[in-house]
């Protein structure tokens, strides 16, 4: 049983692909995948690293892979603090930012309408602790703080029959978790074009519990928003555990396994509001955690393994 086929009573299963991976993790993509999002090159510094100079050769080729195989996909990202080349900012003032934000959207969110569903319009715009709500970044330097609804108008506008996302991480954390819900609330107060929360869920295997997710889901339900888990990863270390392994022991692998049954248990729950749940990548011999937080460190978040056999949390997880 497959994936997507277990699945396709409760939500889309997606996940974060690459040009290389499209070759190289061809036959899990299609067998068990039903959503795609590009990794990195949809992104604006991927595909306008300079100004005026859009290329779109990567995630074009990427974009063929999904039309060939009638996977539907994710925008991600338009607007990140992160990933954004140097010159959208330069010489520039708050019209002229708005401006470019517009053009962008306009030029890549119109060449890839037909193949995907939904976007990721603003991507981690709130911050993770502290007085400020909103992350300090050249968009809210230039524009202000009302560049969010800015680009969810322009989106709407250019884009009318896609989702729209707004998508953060550490999202079942407090206070970050209330901060994110008051701002879409507040956004859909104002009557800005909000369709969807993105919830990207980089967990490890000690947290959260299932205690957590389900608060953090009962609170972002009563958005009456679509949800979506976003980029799903289990990481086998806390976050600021440095130690290197050779390879996970069985305890580590069980332990992966109930975080992933676990969360799927109450995803499953869920399923009126959730609409896709994707993990960040295919198998454990490509996942950007073997770089982050540790560079160069192995690690081993994902449901396949480094040969791509299923792992103990594929099983997990199939088994209801
Ligand atoms: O392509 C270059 C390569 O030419 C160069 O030799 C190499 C050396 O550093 O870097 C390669 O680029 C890397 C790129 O991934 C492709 O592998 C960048 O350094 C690296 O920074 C980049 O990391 C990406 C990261 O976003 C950037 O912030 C990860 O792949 C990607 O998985 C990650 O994804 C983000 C989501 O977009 C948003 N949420 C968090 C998530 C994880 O950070």
């Amino acid at each position: 049983m497959t994936l997507k086929e277990k699945y396709k009573d409760y939500f889309k299963i997606g996940t974060a692909v690459n040009v290389s991976s499209i070759d190289t993790h061809a036959k899990l993509i299609k067998e068990h995948f039903n959503s795609l999002t590009c990794e990195n090159e949809t992104k604006f510094s991927n595909l306008c690293e300079n100004k005026d100079n859009y290329n779109f050769m990567w995630a074009d080729k990427i974009v063929d892979f999904a039309r060939d195989n009638k996977i539907p996909m994710r925008g991600h990202t338009f607007t990140w603090h992160n990933q954004t080349p140097k010159w959208v900012f330069e010489n520039v003032d708050r019209e002229g930012l708005l401006k470019r934000l517009k053009d962008h959207i306009k030029v890549v969110g119109e060449r890839y309408e037909k193949e995907f569903y939904c976007w990721d319009v603003v991507n981690e715009a709130i911050e993770d602790k502290g007085d400020y709500i909103f992350r300090k970044s050249p968009w809210t330097e230039i524009i202000g703080e009302d560049f969010i609804d800015y680009a969810f108008r322009y989106a709407k506008e250019i884009l009318p029959t896609t989702d729209l996302y707004y998508n953060d991480y550490n999202e079942t954390q407090s206070p970050k978790r209330e901060h994110i819900y008051k701002i879409v609330k507040s956004m859909k107060e104002r009557g800005v074009p909000i369709d969807g929360v993105g919830l990207q869920c980089h967990f490890n295997i000690y947290s959260p519990d299932k205690d957590t997710i389900r608060r953090s889901l009962e609170l972002y339900a009563k958005l009456g928003l679509k949800l979506q888990v976003t980029e799903m990863d289990i990481s086998m270390f806390k976050h600021d555990d440095t130690t290197r392994i050779t390879k996970p022991s069985k305890e580590l692998l069980e332990l992966q396994a109930k975080a992933y049954g676990d969360a799927f248990e109450v995803f499953r729950e869920y399923k009126e509001v959730i609409d896709c749940v994707t993990l960040w990548g295919i198998a454990d011999d490509c996942t950007w955690l073997d770089n982050f937080p540790v560079e160069n460190r192995k690690n081993w978040p994902l449901l396949f393994d480094e040969e791509h056999k299923p792992k103990e949390a594929l099983l997990r997880i199939l088994d209801f």
